[in-house]
C-alpha cells in the first residue's frame, strides 16, 4: 500500500498529467484536491489526447475511482461537459466521485474573475496577474468569506436558493451578472443531474487506505503558484503543495509515504509574475516552438527559460520531496551545451540559493547565476525505441549526467523521466542521494 503525492515543482504544466497517468496504471484512487477549470492535465492514450480539468488521470483507467476532491472549486455545468466528452469519445473508463465539500464555481465567479484581473490592470498594467479567468480565485475568496456554495448545497433546492440569495447580495458591484432566478433554477437541474457522483470523499479514502489500497493525490498548478509559499500575489488562490494536498483531501500527513515533484528539463510560466530565468529572445523562442509551449486551458503561449536549480531546491524543502520526475528532456535533445541557474545574486549583492523572497519584485531583479552543461543527442525513434526496450540504461550518458547534477543539487532522487508526450514515454530510473544506482546507472556527481 502507497500514499503518493504528486505535486508540480515549477509554475505549473510540467506534465503532471502524464507522469499522474503513468503511476495511476498501480493505483485504485486517484484524488485532486486544489485548483478547478484552471487546470488542464494533458494525458496521451492510445485512443487519443484527453485535457482533464476538473476531473482526475483516475477516471481514463477502469478499475480506478476518480476523486474530484474537497478542496477543489468545480464549475457544474463545465463538469458535466468533461464527463460527456469523455464518455462519448468511450475514455470515460473509471469511477467518478464528486466532493460534497468542494465548492462550486458559478458563472457569477467567471464573471467576476475577468472583472478583478481588469481592474488591477487598469489600475497598473503590471498589476494584472494574467489569470486564467475560470472563477477559480473569487470562488475560492467565498469559501474563506464564507459565503460559498458548496456541491452538496446544488442538491438541496431550498438551501440553495438561500445561499444563493445572499451571495447575489454581496456582487452588487460587479457589472453583467445573470439574474438570480434563473441561475438558481440552472443550477438545481445541474445538480440533481450530479447528485449520485456527490458524496462524502474522505471516508472513502480512509476506507481505501485501511484496506491497503494504493492511492494517489493528483497535484494541480504548483508549488510556486502556491498562494502562501508562491509568487504572491502573481499565484492561485490555492495550496498546490504536498501540504495543501492533504488538507484539500482529509488525508492524514501520517499516512502519506512518498511526494513526487515534477519539474520539466527547463521551465515555462503562464500568466503574470516574476521568472529569473526566462528567456525572451531566441533561445526562449526555441524551447516555445519545439517543446510546444502553449496553455492546454486557454491557449496562450508560454513564456520559456532554463530549469531554476535555485527554485527547485527551494520546492524541494517546501514540500519535501521524496523523488522528483522530470519531464521534456528530449525537448533540449541536439544542443550543444544547456545551462541551468544554480544560484540568484541579489541587488544587494548577496547569494540566494534555495529561498523564495516573499516580494515578487526582489525576485524579479534577482540575477541568475548559470552553468552550463554538456547537451545530449536528439531524441530519435531509434533511441526512443532503445529506451522502450532496455529502460534507463540506455539514456544518454550526457543526459544521465544532467538528472544525475539535478539530484546532487537538490538532494532528491530523480526517479522518472519522460522523454515524449506518449503513455509509454515514461522511464523509471533511480539517480539520487542516498538510493543504489539502479540498473547499471552511474552514481550521481556534478
Ligand atoms: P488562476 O488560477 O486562474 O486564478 O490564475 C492565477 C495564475 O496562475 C495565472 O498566472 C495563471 O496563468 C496561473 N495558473 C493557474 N492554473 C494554472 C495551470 O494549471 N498551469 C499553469 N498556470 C496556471
Ligand atoms: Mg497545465
Amino acid at each position: 500500500m502507497t500514499v503518493r503525492v504528486v505535486v508540480g515543482a515549477q509554475f505549473g504544466d510540467e506534465a503532471k498529467g502524464k507522469i499522474t497517468d503513468y503511476l495511476a496504471a498501480n493505483a485504485r484512487y486517484v484524488v485532486r484536491s486544489a485548483g478547478g477549470p484552471n487546470t488542464g492535465h494533458t494525458v496521451h492514450t492510445p485512443e487519443g489526447t484527453v485535457i482533464l480539468h476538473q476531473l482526475s488521470c483516475g477516471v481514463l483507467r477502469p478499475h480506478t475511482v476518480g476523486v474530484s476532491g474537497p478542496g477543489m472549486v468545480l464549475q457544474p455545468m463545465k463538469l458535466e461537459d468533461e464527463m460527456h466528452d469523455l464518455e462519448k469519445r468511450g475514455l470515460l473508463r473509471g469511477e467518478v466521485v464528486i466532493s460534497d465539500r468542494a465548492h462550486a464555481i458559478l458563472p457569477i465567479h467567471e464573471i467576476e474573475d475577468a472583472w478583478e484581473d481588469d481592474l488591477r490592470g487598469k489600475k497598473d498594467p503590471h498589476a494584472s496577474l494574467g489569470t486564467t479567468r475560470r472563477g477559480v480565485g473569487p470562488a475560492y475568496a467565498d469559501r474563506a468569506g464564507r459565503w460559498g456554495i458548496r456541491m452538496s448545497d446544488l442538491t438541496r433546492p431550498a438551501i440553495l436558493r438561500d445561499r444563493l440569495e445572499l451571495l447575489y447580495a454581496t456582487k452588487t458591484h460587479i457589472p453583467g451578472l445573470p439574474p438570480r432566478e434563473e441561475l438558481t433554477g440552472q443550477l438545481a437541474e445541474v445538480g440533481s443531474r450530479l447528485a449520485p457522483l456527490i458524496r462524502p470523499t474522505e471516508p472513502i479514502v480512509w476506507d481505501a487506505i485501511a484496506r491497503g489500497d494504493n492511492v494517489l493525490l493528483e497535484g494541480a498548478q504548483s508549488a510556486l503558484l502556491d498562494v502562501d509559499f508562491g509568487t504572491y500575489p502573481y499565484v492561485t488562490s490555492s495550496h498546490p503543495t504536498s501540504a495543501g494536498a492533504l488538507v484539500g483531501s482529509g488525508i492524514p500527513p501520517t499516512e502519506v509515504d512518498e511526494v513526487i515533484g515534477v519539474s520539466k528539463a527547463y521551465t515555462t510560466r503562464v500568466g503574470a509574475g516574476p521568472f529569473p530565468t526566462e528567456d525572451t529572445g531566441e533561445a526562449g523562442e526555441y524551447l516555445r516552438r519545439v517543446g510546444g509551449e502553449r496553455g492546454a486551458t486557454t491557449g496562450r503561449e508560454r513564456r520559456c527559460g532554463w530549469l531554476d536549480l535555485s527554485l527547485l531546491r527551494y520546492v524541494a524543502r517546501l514540500n519535501g520531496l521524496t523523488s522528483l520526475a522530470i519531464s521534456k528532456v528530449d525537448v533540449l535533445g541536439g544542443l550543444d551545451e544547456v545551462p541551468v541557474c544554480v544560484q540568484y545574486v541579489m541587488p544587494d549583492g548577496s547569494t540566494v540559493r534555495d529561498l523564495l523572497p516573499s516580494q515578487a519584485d526582489d525576485l524579479a531583479r534577482a540575477q541568475p547565476v548559470y552553468e552550463r552543461l554538456p547537451g545530449w543527442p536528439e531524441f530519435h525513434e531509434r533511441l526512443k525505441e532503445r529506451i522502450r526496450r532496455e529502460g534507463a540504461r540506455a539514456l544518454p550518458t550526457e543526459l544521465r549526467r544532467y538528472l544525475g547534477r539535478i539530484a546532487s543539487e537538490t538532494g532528491v532522487a530523480v526517479e522518472y523521466v519522460g522523454y515524449g508526450p506518449g503513455r509509454d514515454e515514461t522511464v523509471r530510473l533511480d539517480i539520487g542521494p542516498n538510493r543504489p544506482s539502479a540498473q547499471g546507472l552511474p552514481a550521481w556527481s556534478g
